[in-house]
This record gives C-alpha cells, sequence and structure tokens, in this order.
C-alpha cells in the first residue's frame, strides 16, 4: 500500500469540523480589525524566495522543475506571496493595506511532535504604515485571536531585532558570525554563547551586552530599567525607543501579559524592527504558536520602502491545544435518515418529496442508498447520531403521508412531507 508522505496529515470529519470553526473564529477576529481576506497560489517560483534568503533556503523547500524547465516551489511561507501579489495589484490601493490569509504551507523539515512538512498557517500583513501604532496593532491583534480561541495559557514575548543588529554592527560581525551568534541569542543558551564568546575576541562591553539579551526576558519595567546599560550602542536607542513606545501602546491596548525580550531575534532574514512571538507552554520543543514583526522587502520587489508589518500563526498547533470539548460537538452530525422500505415507484417518490422539503427546512440529511431494510436503517441512523428516521413504505405513500420516528422517545407519527418538515424544524431549532 502507498502511504502518505513524511510530515502529512489525513484528517478525520471531526477533527476537519474543529479546524473549520477555530479557522471562521481567527477570520472573524481579523476582520473585526478591518483586514480583508486575499489568496495566492500554492505554488510559486522558487526565485521569490530565494530573492531574499540566498540558496540556503533550498534545502528547507519542495522545489522542481515543471515541464517548461522553470523553477517551481510548494510556498514555504506567505509573507513573500502575499507581497508579490501586493507589489503587482495592490500598489494603488489605498494606504494602509490590511489583508489576511490562511492556507497551506510546505517545509522539509525533520517531522515530529508539532513540526510538519505540510501546515497550515493564518497571517496577516499591514502595508504602508509605518508607525508605532501599526506595530502595536499586529501583536495586539495575534494576541487577542490567538487567546480567545480556548488554546490554553499562551506567552507573548517581543522584542525589536535592532538590538541584536546593533550589537553585532559594534562588534563587527559578519554574516557567517551573525548565523552562528543570533540562533544562540534566540534558544537562550547562555553555555552557547558563553563557549563562542571565549573564542570570539569581542570587546567587553558587546559581549556584557550580548549575554545581557540572551539572559534578559521580563516585563516592561525591568526593560525599562535594563535600556541605560545599551545607551552606549550605536543605532540600539532607536531600536530601544521604539520598542518602548510600542510597549506603551500595547499597554493602552490592553494587551497583557507580555515579556519583553531582545534575544527574539525570528529565523527568517526579512525582519528590520519590533518582533513578537507566542509560544505555549504546553507543547514541547516546538512551543511557537505564531510570530511576526516589522520587515522590510521593498527591495525584493523594486518599490519604495513603506512600513509593513505583520504576523503568521502555526494553526496545526493552536489546533493542537484546544480540547474538542471548545468546539460545538455537533459539526457535522446527522438530523434525518430518510429510509424507504421496498423499490416501488410512489415509495420513492414520496420518500424524494420528504428528503427535500425536511432538507430546506435546514435539517442535515441522509437518504438511504444501499436498499437496506427498516431494522438496518435505524441502526445506521443510530450509529450516525441522528435524532429522526422518516420511514416510507407501501402503506405511507398509499397515504401520502410518512412516519416520522423520535429516535430519541421512539414516539412515531404519520404526516405529510410538509408538516414533517415543519416538526423537524422545530424540534431542531434549525433556520
Ligand atoms: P514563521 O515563524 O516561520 O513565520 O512561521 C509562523 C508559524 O508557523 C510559527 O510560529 C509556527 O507556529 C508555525 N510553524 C513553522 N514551522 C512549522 C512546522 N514545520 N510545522 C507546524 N507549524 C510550523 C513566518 O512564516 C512569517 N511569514 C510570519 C510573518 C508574517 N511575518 C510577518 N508577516
Amino acid at each position: 500500500m502507498v502511504e502518505r508522505p513524511r510530515g502529512t496529515r489525513d484528517f478525520p470529519p471531526e477533527e476537519l469540523a474543529k479546524r473549520r470553526f477555530l479557522e471562521e473564529r481567527l477570520r472573524a477576529r481579523a476582520e473585526s480589525y478591518g483586514y480583508r481576506e486575499v489568496q495566492t497560489p500554492m505554488i510559486e517560483h522558487l526565485d521569490l524566495f530565494v530573492a531574499r534568503s540566498g540558496p540556503r533556503i533550498l534545502k528547507e523547500t519542495y522545489w522542481f522543475k515543471d515541464r517548461g524547465g522553470r523553477e517551481i516551489c510548494l510556498r514555504p511561507e506567505l509573507t513573500l506571496p502575499t507581497l508579490r501579489y501586493f507589489a503587482a495589484e495592490m500598489r494603488s490601493w489605498p494606504r494602509p493595506v490590511r489583508v489576511y490569509y490562511q492556507g497551506p504551507v510546505w517545509r522539509y523539515e525533520e517531522p515530529q511532535h508539532g513540526r510538519y512538512r505540510e501546515f497550515w498557517q493564518f497571517g496577516v500583513e499591514l502595508v504602508g504604515a509605518d508607525s508605532v501604532e501599526a506595530d502595536a496593532e499586529v501583536i495586539a491583534l495575534a494576541h487577542e485571536a490567538t487567546g480567545e480561541l480556548g488554546a490554553g495559557p499562551l506567552e507573548l514575548r517581543v522584542g525589536h531585532v535592532g538590538v541584536v543588529k546593533a550589537l553585532a554592527d559594534a562588534a563587527g560581525l559578519d554574516d557567517d558570525a551573525r548565523r552562528t551568534v543570533f540562533p544562540l541569542l534566540d534558544k537562550k543558551d547562555a553555555k552557547g554563547l558563553d563557549e563562542w564568546l571565549a573564542g570570539a575576541g569581542l570587546g567587553d562591553d558587546v559581549s556584557r551586552l550580548l549575554r545581557r539579551v540572551a539572559g534578559f526576558r521580563g516585563g516592561p519595567e525591568a526593560f525599562e530599567a535594563l535600556r541605560p546599560e545599551f545607551a552606549g550602542v550605536e543605532k540600539a536607542s532607536e531600536a530601544l525607543d521604539r520598542l518602548s513606545a510600542v510597549l506603551d501602546a500595547l499597554a493602552r491596548r490592553g494587551v497583557e501579559p507580555l515579556a519583553v525580550d531582545m534575544a527574539v531575534v525570528r529565523g527568517l532574514d526579512y525582519y528590520t524592527g519590533v518582533v513578537f512571538e507566542i509560544h505555549s507552554p504546553n507543547l514541547g520543543a516546538e512551543s511557537q504558536c505564531g510570530g511576526g514583526g516589522s520587515y522590510d522587502l521593498s527591495d525584493v520587489f523594486g518599490m519604495r520602502p513603506e512600513g509593513t508589518v505583520g504576523f503568521g500563526l502555526g494553526f496545526d498547533r493552536l489546533a493542537m491545544l484546544v480540547p474538542d470539548s471548545a468546539v460545538p460537538a455537533d459539526a457535522g452530525a446527522l438530523d434525518v435518515l430518510v429510509a424507504p422500505i421496498g423499490d416501488a415507484p410512489e415509495v420513492a417518490a414520496l420518500a424524494a418529496l420528504a428528503e427535500r422539503a425536511i432538507r430546506h427546512a435546514g435539517a442535515r440529511v441522509e437518504r438511504d442508498v444501499m436498499g437496506r431494510g427498516p431494522g438496518k436503517n435505524l441502526k445506521y441512523a443510530d450509529a450516525r447520531g441522528a435524532r429522526f428516521a422518516v420511514l416510507v413504505g407501501d402503506k405511507e405513500a398509499a397515504e401520502g403521508r410518512v412516519t416520522l420516528r423520535d429516535l430519541r422517545s421512539g414516539a412515531q407519527e404519520l404526516l405529510s412531507p410538509a408538516s414533517a418538515a415543519t416538526k423537524v424544524q422545530s424540534d431542531l431549532g434549525c433556520a
């Protein structure tokens, strides 16, 4: 038997009902902030991603040559595709442009708990405003949208990539050194950082501040107390001022609790300003359920720089955290089974009338298509959790009425198709 590819999943109906429910909540929250949904292709030119990140990205990307020899990939994320779309077709839209998206993305990573090769992201991008309020809005939206899903405790960490970049500049670190040291900071790997610093030959001040960044995570007050230590680092103060102003704006918006963490540097290359991540203490190693911040991709698309800020949520991880009990139980269940008895044409005609009338009254209706007898049909209706069965035999056909059986109480009535539909509608309370 052919198995599904590693790192992919099949979803049963109950799981999908849950995912749809959660997705609708995220959509509704994004729309309540004025964001509108866009959709981009699942495949893109590989160049779109290589242009910014370089060939390093190839080993994490599913890509192939199509029959025309073009290098095509399955999108590994949705910010670059959305900005590509923006550059091509949204440039004349009134600013700021607020869009959201959701859909599958693919990354060639080593699968483990909460880490897949095919997974889903829900995200937003706000284009055209380089401002404190734009940064704060996007963080507030991510915080609110994830907080109300029922995913349990979540930790919001906010930082600014400008701080570690300023330290790296002050130390004269090249790209390779940054690629080594940033992940150590991101992981708060104090031991690894010490080992690296021992051989790096940086000045005492920079080394001390890098250690401070790696070791610090605290509330806005603790952050304000720490700030003066960075006063001597050129370019850091601008980043710290912006971060401080965004923290004030977040407080005004009631976003709490949050931790300031200047070691949040994010893996992607395009971030330039305030960045944030949302983590769950209940997810194990892959605890990050979402992240984002302000970034600049203007050079990739030959545009003038204008503020861009957004986030991507790991939809699968959030869905894992939400208990099934937080989702309406009956999504996708069956209300009524219509069970004709025998194959006389009058029986089939009456069953069809009843089926349509009850379905159009708003109920979820299945009709037996296996020619089973009433006993087996009632068993099936029970197994599917149906509330009613409609039995149509020769006796019913002769009277033009159907037997409506309430499967909970066992009571049954002989009713016209229209009356059966009205009764089902009122008992189920469907629209
Ligand atoms: P990202 O951090 O690479 O950011 O991905 C966003 C989220 O996707 C992560 O926080 C994580 O929850 C989830 N995720 C990442 N890899 C996997 C995986 N292998 N399996 C399951 N979930 C995963 C971005 O993609 C940016 N485009 C976000 C953004 C939007 N920044 C600005 N705008």
